[in-house]
């Protein structure tokens, strides 16, 4: 059934006219008409939701039937935005936030992470860093059972949020597989430099890029039923599409059939970060192979001021008035909505509005923090604001024995939580 049939079926069980419904929520008369009538395929969701009320109708359900909600997930849809006549760009945010007000309250939206719970599926998770893979993870109702991190900063990381008797601080090469938990799920965001583009170029020369063998020395012992590799964006295209390719193979060797595809965090996460990630997944059964399907998009309804507070004075080591750039940055920076870019020799502002890429080097030699403005000046994001930025928990939070830079290092290191909990929602429906 379409909106307007929909609509058109409780106006007339309601025996209210045309006429009486425009009065009633001051819709024209003809806007009615051709939302009833399928003229209008994308009616407002204001229209929608005044009618709705006057109808008594469940605003919910004809959200639905509007396919402004998902109907499983009480997703927004990413074309949402664009479903909209008329409507300012404040009713837009106002809308999205409605809906993304109404999802949350929702108690189906848990439901997933509910039933999963009972499914007891296990994670093992290599390359953890501070764990935004697991935070995904156990956000849609698996256990995380085992985690394996080099670096110290980030184990400490890692044990003040997770617990973590269960993380093994150290060299994965010198892990023995067998000392690993039984699992149904392995992850690994492995070590991206070594295939980025921004960086050197070496691939499979590099010792970094090694790792990913260590990835397959685990897989072939353990023969989890399920992976999840995150990284770059260019690993698909490095190298001519070498390194991908032997990837794939190596995967495939191991008796996994592979899906990969890019996500950008500000169309499948709702956060405001411009981050595209390739996340690669792998099934042993051919079966959940074929059910898996990546997260559809959903609507960005965050903003930069769900993460950042620009009546808060940090401290005064994070502003720039005292940098040799201030007076260029001064120029440049007016807008107190947007997240800028210091580039060494000029300073950009996102146009769209949301951080840039944050990276595992900002913060060091040249890369820099991102800027912004705020009530009292131009200051670097926090590193807290950072984590923000990634999606991760309120609760989350650094230890206090580690430096500044540590922690941009993990923040820029680590993924979308939103992004990997829809995966791994994914994967696990297509496991059962
Ligand atoms: C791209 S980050 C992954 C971050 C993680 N996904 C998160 O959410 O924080 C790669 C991680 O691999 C770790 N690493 C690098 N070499 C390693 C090794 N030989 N053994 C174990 N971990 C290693 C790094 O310290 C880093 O934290």
């Amino acid at each position: 059934m379409t909106v307007g049939e929909y609509l058109n079926k409780a106006r007339n069980q309601q025996q209210i006219s045309i006429r009486r419904l425009a009065a009633l929520t001051g819709i024209s008369h003809s806007e009615i008409n051709k939302i009833e009538n399928g003229e209008r395929t994308a009616p407002s969701a204001l229209h929608l939701k005044s009618i709705a009320d006057i109808l008594g109708i469940n605003q919910i359900d004809l959200f639905k039937v509007a396919g402004y909600i998902d109907n499983d997930v009480y997703t927004v849809p990413a074309n949402f935005a664009f479903k909209y006549d008329g409507l300012s760009d404040d009713e837009v945010v106002q809308v999205q936030s409605y809906i993304d007000s109404i999802r949350s309250k929702h108690p189906e939206s848990d439901k997933t992470a509910e039933t999963n719970e009972k499914k007891n599926i296990k994670v093992a998770s290599l390359f953890a860093g501070i764990g935004g893979i697991c935070y995904g993870f156990k956000q849609a109702g698996a256990d995380v059972v085992w985690a394996n991190e080099l670096d110290k900063d980030a184990c400490k990381t890692y044990r003040k949020n997770f617990g973590g008797d269960y993380l093994v601080e150290g060299d994965i090469k010198e892990i023995d597989p067998h000392d690993i938990p039984d699992i149904d799920i392995l992850n690994g965001g492995f070590p991206c430099q070594a295939f980025s583009v921004a960086g050197y170029r070496k691939g499979f020369d590099d010792e970094r890029g090694n790792l990913f063998f260590e990835i397959t020395r685990i897989l072939e012992v353990k023969k989890p039923r399920a992976i999840l590799l995150e990284n770059v964006k260019n690993l698909e295209t490095h190298d001519k599409g070498n390194t991908f390719r032997v990837i794939k193979e190596q995967l495939e060797l191991l008796g996994y059939h592979v899906h990969k595809k890019v996500l950008n965090s500000m169309e499948y996460g709702n956060v405001p970060q411009n981050r595209e990630r390739i996340y690669i997944v792998g099934f042993l059964s051919e079966d959940a192979y074929n059910k898996f399907k990546y997260p559809e998009p959903i609507a960005l309804t965050k903003t930069i001021h769900d993460i950042i507070d620009v009546t808060d004075k940090k401290p005064l080591g994070l502003y720039y008035n005292n940098s040799k750039y201030y007076p260029e940055l001064k120029k440049v920076m007016k807008n107190k909505n947007t997240v800028y870019q210091w580039r060494r020799v000029y300073c950009r502002e996102n146009k769209s509005n949301v951080c840039p890429t944050l990276t595992a080097n900002m913060g060091t030699g040249g890369h820099n923090v991102p800027l912004i403005l705020d009530d009292y000046d131009i200051r670097k994001l926090t590193p807290e604001e950072c984590v923000g930025f990634q999606g991760f928990p309120e609760s989350f939070e650094f230890p206090d024995d580690i430096s500044n830079a540590s922690k941009y290092k993990q923040a820029g290191n680590s993924v979308s939580v939103p992004v990997i909990k829809r995966i791994a929602e994914n994967m696990i429906k297509a496991m059962e």
